[in-house]
């Protein structure tokens, strides 16, 4: 199509109007002005262009003109992504500012991936070979932690005319050709991809296995899948941000996309200077060589921190084509949407709830269908997943909003953080009254297989106890606990114990900060056969002083600061005390330590 030029008619913040250019199109990326700021058309009205723009808009003048290239907003993909921070259009974020301010000179076409820089690429194919779209072409170590597989792009199928020999190649040199009879297509290790358009794969499969997060709260009672969609709703300072960043740091992805997507600037120079710092808590390699940042501070321009999320999960699509277990996580999607009103009130559409566009559900909806577990494209049997955890602020705590209704209606594990948790500082302050998965039940098959067939029964039986824990607790409220019969209280004791030694956890103890599943299971056993012993010697007459003894319950408190092994030979020791303790239905648990 070439470029086409048209002029500005009118500015307004974010938004510029054009007119004169012909055969303008939806989501076409345009140059606005003589510094040639990034913008994509998202309306046209009649022959004027309503364009967006990802660059401040300041200084920009009716009269100067716009260039429209037909094609639409696309970000590069290739090795050079990973450890790399970006801002919400894929150009690199090298200088970080102090208040996380102007980290890119506007007008400026960085590449996303380095130009420069040589990738030892191993061939997999050789001449002749018959390929077709997703299949692999060569291997390069983008990092220590990841290997890039290069691949044929979608809509490309062909044979093999030649393949470059092992050895160091930018991203633009030709690895490979393929003809298809009568066209010859080149294949470099770089792919461009519009951001708004899903990458393709070949089935979905249905997301059956976990995304284990070391998280004792989710893993066991709110688990999302590899592949799942979960959102993290909290009023401000509930803890949503220290729960994102412990699942970029521990959860079992192989790839992870952190998108810092409007919140204050000087949050993101946080992660921005913490996160390179970081190591894998596994591997003690450091966590950027699997980590990709975004980052769209509340001071950067809206229109980027809009096309951010697409930005992000394009980029996990891709790794996910690789085969990869990728995990995206926005922080936050409330701020996204906010941009996403900020430019629906520029173009003067009609608002729907709360200012919002009407099509915010569609949108959000678009985003989290982007996640899922698959077969990948490619003759090879590979199976890669993107799974999407977004973080929701609701202004004043407020679920009824748009944004956390909408969210809502998507996704299949919602994590409620709940305020007065957080103010008894109860981190993680998930509410086990409140939060669900949807993915629980075909989880509970994989833990129960993997793990212990205990573990879906121990989930239900849990959740039992601390929703009995908090009727008896709205009881004791009206009447005090002292009238509640012995039955009731020592249901309360063991209430506390789950909330305090098996949900609360503590992200800043090194120890603590990490469970694995295995450990979780070894807790949450261990109280509830405590609890079964428990209401059999209460039955039996023992006195309840004598049941709760803080000795077993400070053992048992002290679980969580040791490393799974030692709990390992610590539950065994508590389990011995409370069997013999149960069996003679005497004594004190201090007689018998
Ligand atoms: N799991 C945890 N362990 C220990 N402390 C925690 C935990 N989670 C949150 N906190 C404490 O709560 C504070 C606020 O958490 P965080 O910044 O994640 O909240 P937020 O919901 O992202 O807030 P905002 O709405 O401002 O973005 C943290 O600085 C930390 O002190
Ligand atoms: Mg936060």
């Amino acid at each position: 199509m070439g470029v086409r030029v048209g002029r500005i008619t009118r500015v307004s913040g974010p938004v510029v109007i054009a007119k004169g250019v012909r055969g303008a199109r939806m989501y076409e990326l345009a140059r606005v002005g003589e510094e040639e700021l990034v913008g994509e058309v998202v309306e046209l009205r009649g022959n004027l262009a309503i364009i967006q723009v990802y660059e401040d808009t300041s200084g920009l003048r009716p009269g100067e003109g716009v260039k429209l290239s037909g094609k639409p907003l696309s970000i590069e993909l290739g090795p050079g992504l990973i450890g790399g921070i970006f801002d919400g259009i894929g150009r690199p974020l090298t200088l970080i500012a102090k208040e996380g301010g102007a980290f890119i000179k506007r007008g400026v076409s960085l590449p996303t991936l380095p130009r420069h820089r040589k990738w030892n690429f191993k061939p997999k194919v050789k001449a002749g070979d018959k390929v077709r779209e997703g299949d692999l072409i060569g291997e390069v170590i983008e990092t220590p932690s990841v290997t890039h597989r290069v691949m044929v792009p979608p809509g490309v199928k062909g044979r093999i005319v030649e393949v470059v020999k092992e050895g160091a190649y930018t991203v633009e040199d030709v690895v490979a050709i393929v003809s298809n009879g009568t066209k010859k297509m080149e294949i470099h290790m770089r792919q461009v991809w519009p951001v708004r358009e899903p990458r393709p794969y070949k089935v979905k499969l249905d997301p059956k296995v976990p995304l284990i997060t070391g998280i004792r709260n989710i893993d066991l009672l709110f688990p999302v899948a590899k592949g799942g969609t979960a959102a993290i709703i909290g009023g401000f300072g509930t803890g949503k941000t220290v729960i994102q960043q412990q699942l970029a740091k521990w959860s079992d992805a192989k790839v992870i996309v952190y998108i810092g997507c409007g919140e204050r600037g000087n949050e993101m120079t946080e992660v921005l200077t913490t996160f390179p710092k970081l190591r894998d808590p596994k591997s003690g390699r450091p966590l950027m060589e699997r980590t990709i940042l975004i980052a769209n501070t509340s001071n950067m321009p809206v229109a980027a921190r809009e096309a951010s999320i697409y930005t992000g999960v394009t980029i996990a699509e891709y790794y996910r084509d690789m085969g990869y277990d990728v995990a995206l996580m926005a922080d936050s999607t409330s701020r996204w949407a906010e941009a996403l009103r900020e430019i629906s009130g520029r173009l003067g559409e009609v608002p729907g709830e709360e200012g919002y566009p009407p099509y915010l559900a569609d949108r959000l909806a678009e985003f989290y269908e982007r996640a899922g577990r698959v077969i990948c494209l490619g003759s090879e049997d590979r199976r890669g997943s993107v799974t999407i955890v977004g973080a929701v602020s609701p202004p004043g705590g407020d679920l009824s909003e748009p944004v956390t209704q909408s969210t809502l209606k998507v996704v299949g594990t919602f994590w409620a953080l709940d305020k007065a948790l957080a103010e008894q500082r109860h981190f993680p302050a998930i509410s086990w009254l409140t939060s669900y998965s949807l993915y629980a039940d075909s989880l509970g098959t994989w833990y129960a297989r993997e793990i212990s067939p205990e573990w879906p029964i121990l989930r239900r039986r849990i959740q039992e106890v601390l929703r009995k824990e908090a009727e008896l607790l709205e009881i004791a409220r009206l009447i005090g606990i002292d009238a509640l019969p012995d039955r009731d209280k020592l249901l309360l004791f063991f209430g506390k114990m789950l909330r305090e030694d098996l949900l609360m956890q503590d992200s800043f103890h090194p120890i603590d900060t990490y469970s694995e599943p295995r450990k979780t299971l070894l807790i949450a056993r261990i109280i509830m056969k405590f609890y079964d012993e428990a209401f059999k010697m209460l039955s039996e007459g023992v006195p309840l002083e004598k049941i709760t003894s803080p000795k077993i319950r400070s053992m048992i408190s002290k679980l969580r600061y040791l490393p799974t092994l030692k709990v390992e030979d610590e539950v065994s020791r508590i389990e011995k005390l409370i069997t013999r303790f149960s069996m003679k239905g005497e004594g004190t648990y201090e007689s018998q330590i």
